[in-house]
């Protein structure tokens, strides 16, 4: 395993000290995660640093062609004092499979896991006592050669920086109202919606701000090709209840495959449901919506796990599923994977591992 070098000095911090309100993704650990790629000689200088600006030149290539990919995950604080981390090597295998498509070099994903504990470790008092809030872990990797050439980048970087994040649902499990986007499209099949890479969420925020400015949450994305079978939302995937079924849409290369929503697939058999991948389109949501066979609609990620869908938005109508009351199954499925996530379930499918 690659040596890491590490700060003389403990972080600075106490978890007491953080704000009641943390929001996502607004406040810093004080320690991150760097190491640099050069082509011929690979990945090198792995350190844990102090927590800082970067300093890259003007030209350097992830400003210009946005060779670019990240990742999230939680590392969670359990009421027994352990901290614990959810299937960290999914993510790393995820953050390898978007570097291919964006012709970024791959990491090992036992370097990447060692990487996140080996930084959670240290930022052990970073992560909040709050019920249910978590520290956040974004690794990233940007293309740091100067040069505007239109090519892959020779040289990269890649870092980890880690961030206390407030529960998602500080006043109860709401559901929101998304609205089917039937003008803009997010991905195209062939394209880059399968990989984690900023340019993806840059080309939705036209529409999200829209939907917004609409009364909307966010959006639920169309397939590029005919705007008719939906993909995903947000930074979610979709799912509904349909016949009683849990049914999602296949992972095509448009979509982000999600873990909550792998996950989602593993337990809803234990859990007693039947789950099913295929195309749905937006008529059989709007028909089943409005004879009653689809109880439900959410998203699942893992900044919310399970985002209930109380309304769809579609070509000026409001379609309303659950109203402003979550469905039994999202709650189920929300229950569940977040008592394995905070040590209060047993664990059968090995996904958890325990930082400290
Ligand atoms: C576009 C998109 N879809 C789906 C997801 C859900 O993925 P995960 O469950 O791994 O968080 C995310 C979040 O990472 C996302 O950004």
């Amino acid at each position: 395993m690659m040596e890491i070098l590490v700060p003389s000095t403990e972080s600075q911090t106490a978890a007491d000290n953080l704000p009641s309100d943390l929001g996502f993704g607004k406040i810093f650990a004080d320690e991150m995660f760097t190491m640099t790629y050069r082509e011929g000689s690979g990945w090198q200088d792995a350190a844990i640093v102090p927590y800082g600006p970067l300093q890259l030149e003007p030209s350097a290539m992830v400003f210009h062609y946005g060779q670019e990919i990240f990742e999230g995950h939680k590392a969670y604080r359990w009421a027994d004092g352990h901290i614990a981390m959810f299937r960290p090597e999914e993510n790393a295998r995820r953050l390898n499979r978007s570097a291919e498509r964006m012709k970024m070099p791959t990491i090992p994903v036992d370097l990447q896991v060692d990487v996140a504990h080996r930084l959670v470790g240290r930022l052990k008092d970073w992560v909040p006592t709050q019920p249910g809030a978590s520290l956040y872990l974004r690794p990233t990797m940007i293309a740091t050669e100067k040069g505007l050439g239109v090519r892959p980048a020779q040289e990269y970087l890649y870092f980890v920086i880690c961030s206390p994040v407030g529960p998602y649902y500080p006043t109860g499990f709401n559901p929101v109202k998304v609205r089917v986007e039937d003008h803009y499209i997010r991905a195209c099949v062939g394209g880059t919606g399968g990989a984690k890479t900023g340019g993806n969420y840059a080309a939705g925020l036209l529409a999200q701000a829209e939907a917004r400015d609409a009364g909307y949450a966010g959006i639920l994305w169309l397939d590029a090709q005919e705007h008719r079978y939906v993909e995903e939302i947000g930074a979610m995937n979709f799912m509904v209840v349909l016949d009683g079924k849990i049914v999602t849409s296949p992972l095509t290369g448009s979509i982000l495959p999600g873990i909550t929503r792998d996950s989602v697939g593993h337990i809803a058999e234990d859990l007693g449901y039947e789950f099913e991948e295929r195309r749905l389109a937006i008529d059989e949501i709007i028909k089943g919506i409005q004879s009653g066979k689809l109880s439900e609609a959410f998203g699942v990620g893992t900044a919310a796990v399970v985002t209930p869908i109380g309304a769809i938005g579609y070509k000026g109508e409001d379609y309303v599923t659950t109203g402003d009351k979550p469905g039994p199954v999202a709650e189920t499925i929300y229950k569940t994977l977040t008592d394995i996530q905070w040590g209060r379930k047993e664990d059968p499918y090995n996904w958890i591992q325990i930082v400290v």
